[in-house]
């Protein structure tokens, strides 16, 4: 399908309609940012690496009918998305204490938590996403308790798929942050699943395999992208 008008341009991806208005064009870019945009990077083949692994992911999630705005793959760096009415809530879920959990709750770094914890933080750049409950999304208009019931219940679900798949690939899921859209009455999963998004380390090493490299000047983040999709597409 072909591109038409650009509708929106993120830091990492760019949207564009199509002839289609219930479908999109996702690019990803080869752009790396952080701490809220602050920070930029950039490095060649890094939209080819997370179309690729937000492609494997959404196409795995759909085999255990978790519904994602994934239609299917149009080039290197491109994807076909359903058009989705976002709901401007980030929803994060945690396996391992790290960053600001482990700072916040004095817990050790790396400690693996005996239940995953969820976060809710308003997507919201000029606040800073602020940390949100069910309650504030209620009260602020974004969503009903029913709509968040089910965003939980998801969030859940796809933490147990992508955490059992990693394990199996050698890999922990340490955290990582989803975001919903309404499309009619169905809720789908939107944005992207990529190590941009998700925190994974290397089982035996803990080796970071994720944005961490980027953010924290680790060096490598390139390397270790192109090392994550190949482990998680079993090259
Ligand atoms: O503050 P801290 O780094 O501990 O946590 P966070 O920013 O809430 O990040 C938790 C997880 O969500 C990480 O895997 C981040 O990469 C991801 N995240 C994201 O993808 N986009 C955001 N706007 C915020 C978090």
């Amino acid at each position: 399908m072909e591109k038409k008008d650009l509708l929106y341009e993120g830091k990492a991806k760019i949207l564009y309609l199509t002839e289609d208005q219930d479908m999109l064009v996702q690019v990803f870019k080869d752009d790396l940012t952080a701490f809220n945009g602050t920070k930029k990077g950039r490095f060649q083949g890094k939209g080819g690496i997370c179309n690729a692994l937000s492609t494997f992911f959404f196409e795995y999630l759909e085999n255990y009918h978790v519904p994602t705005h994934f239609q299917k793959s149009l080039s290197e760096n491109e994807m076909l998305v359903r058009r989705l009415e976002m709901i401007p809530v980030e929803v994060v879920v945690r396996n391992i204490a790290t960053a600001t959990l482990a700072k916040t709750y004095n817990l050790e770094e790396g400690k693996v938590l005996p239940y995953p914890i969820i976060e809710f933080f308003l997507k919201d750049d000029r606040l800073g996403d602020p940390m949100i409950n069910e309650h504030h999304a209620y009260a602020l208009g974004h969503a009903t308790p029913e709509e968040m019931r089910m965003i939980t219940r998801v969030a859940s679900k796809v933490n147990a798929i992508l955490k059992a798949f990693l394990d199996r690939r050698g890999l922990l899921l340490v955290d990582f942050k989803l975001e919903f859209g309404k499309s009619g009455k169905d809720i789908l999963i939107g944005d992207e699943i990529t190590p941009d998004t998700c925190r994974i380390w290397d089982k035996k090493t803990n080796k970071k395999m994720d944005k961490d490299r980027f953010r924290y000047d680790m060096g490598g983040v390139d390397k270790v992208y192109k090392e994550l999709l190949d482990r998680v597409l079993n090259q």
